[in-house]
């Protein structure tokens, strides 16, 4: 029987990521990967450590693992292991910490220490760790369901760390800077992601808009990237995560409205709409440069899906400086908005900052903005509502009859009658419901 790992990712899409390639490493020198909740010979914790809430999470979950079988190996890595390792470990009692300069070597680590476990030599000692080894199909089968819906959406990252230093931000410490892979070695991972059935490849990374600079060709690439991605055959669509506005260049727009497979749809993080704190967060823009930018966007892309990060609280931020979050939110017309509440970070600058807003006031605002960013999602989804729209199946429930996937414009569709529709297929519904965070459409509504 071989050993059994299960692993559990926290925070941003990159980490998925590396989850993943954590997972398709251990497969290949034949783990069997199993679900967290089953007992396991090894857990792997993929942790976060951007807000204090993130960090509580991620010890939570390291104890959970200890708790479901006490002889198992219990590792952990990623960004709050990077920072607080040693802490992490005499709390938790997690045997191994693998550091974020590391992450890659944890599978052969895994291995050694499980080897040792069992007295044996390197147990998959037989395998050249240089010879490219065939994953097997159950890997691919086997992929965990919350980083990749249904083998539909595939997050790829293309690039790790950060060369912007917000005050408040602790990643660019804990993940180093920027840099990239190199645009063959990616559009190589996107060709075989998509011959597993993968439609939806989602760029990824900790700050896109520093693609390239560490590469000869210079920040150029991104732009050749995303050309050359959106031409894998067989690809659906093409998503574009999280960019600043200072990176969205008038080329990058204008590639994205030419390209059928880009999908509509940025996540502009604005974190405020008040200049005073904008630039006490070193953010690089103005909320005028911010609208003036999505005015342009718009233009070229109509129907644009706008998403964004808000963050509440940040030392000394007035009332009337989060009113002016809420107006800029609004004219923004933001469809999805994720609102973080500010959190110390030791040993950033804003940390140090005096008129540290109250936990309570945070919380205030941040249930304000709350509102806000539901009637927006409302009010943008039901721009859709009537109209045909395309729906890149993710899921089928055969118990409810459902299917669910999303438009280009990133709002979720159920599909209530789509039980026989297949994942990783296109269909065009007409909407005719708004649920809170979803749309419903009738698949015979077509008017295909
Ligand atoms: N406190 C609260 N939210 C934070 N983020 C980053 N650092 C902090 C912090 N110290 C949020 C930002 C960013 C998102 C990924 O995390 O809004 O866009």
């Amino acid at each position: 029987m071989p050993p059994s790992f299960a692993i559990y990712t926290l925070g941003c899409k990159a980490n998925q990521y590396d989850s993943y390639s954590i997972a398709r490493e251990l497969t290949r020198s034949g783990w069997r990967q199993v679900d967290f909740d089953d007992r396991a010979d090894a857990y792997i914790v993929d942790t976060c450590t951007v807000t204090c809430v993130a960090d509580h999470k991620s010890r939570k979950i390291i104890r959970r693992a200890a708790r479901r079988n006490s002889d198992a190996i219990v590792a952990v890595t990623g960004c709050a292991a990077e920072w607080a390792g040693p802490a992490i470990q005499e709390m938790t009692g997690a045997e191994m910490v693998v550091r974020n300069r590391f992450k890659d070597q944890l599978p052969a680590q895994l291995n050694q220490l499980y080897s040792q476990r069992l007295g044996q030599e390197m147990w998959q000692g037989c395998r050249d760790p240089l010879e490219t080894t065939e994953l097997p199909d159950s890997f691919w089968e086997s992929l965990d369901g919350s980083a990749l819906p249904d083998k539909v959406r595939f997050l790829l990252k293309v690039q790790d760390g950060c060369n912007k230093f917000c005050t408040y931000c602790i990643i660019p410490k804990v993940r180093g800077r920027s840099r990239s892979r190199p645009v063959k070695d990616i559009v190589t991972e996107a060709r075989e992601i998509v011959t597993h059935g993968f439609r939806e490849i989602v760029l990824t990374g900790i700050q896109l808009g520093d693609f390239g600079l560490d590469l000869e060709e210079g920040a150029s690439a991104f732009l050749r990237l995303i050309e050359e991605l959106a031409q894998v055959e067989a690809l659906v669509r093409l998503r574009i995560s999280s960019i600043l506005p200072q990176d969205i260049s008038p080329d990058l727009i204008a590639l994205i409205a030419a390209s059928p497979r880009i999908c509509r749809h940025l996540h502009i993080p604005l974190q405020s709409g008040s200049d005073s704190v904008l630039e006490a967060m070193r953010r690089g823009y103005t909320s005028a440069e911010f609208l003036r930018l999505i005015d342009k966007i718009r233009e070229a892309m109509p129907g644009l899906g706008l998403t964004t990060d808000i963050m509440v609280g940040f030392p000394g931020e007035t009332e009337e400086d989060f009113q002016a979050t809420l107006e800029v939110a609004q004219r923004a017309r933001f469809a999805r908005t994720h609102i973080f509440k500010y959190s110390r970070r030791p040993g950033t600058l804003a940390e140090r900052l005096p008129a540290h807003v109250h936990e309570k006031v945070k919380e205030e605002r941040s249930r304000r903005m709350f509102e806000l960013s539901g009637r927006l999602s409302e009010t943008f989804a039901c721009e859709i509502l009537g109209q045909p729209v395309e729906v890149l199946v993710e899921t089928t429930n055969a118990a409810t009859g459902f299917a669910s996937g999303y438009t280009d414009t990133y709002v979720r569709v159920v599909i209530v009658d789509g039980a026989d529709l297949q994942p990783g297929g296109t269909i065009e519904v007409i909407p005719t419901d708004w649920r809170g965070d979803h749309l419903v459409a009738t698949s015979c509504e077509t008017n295909g």
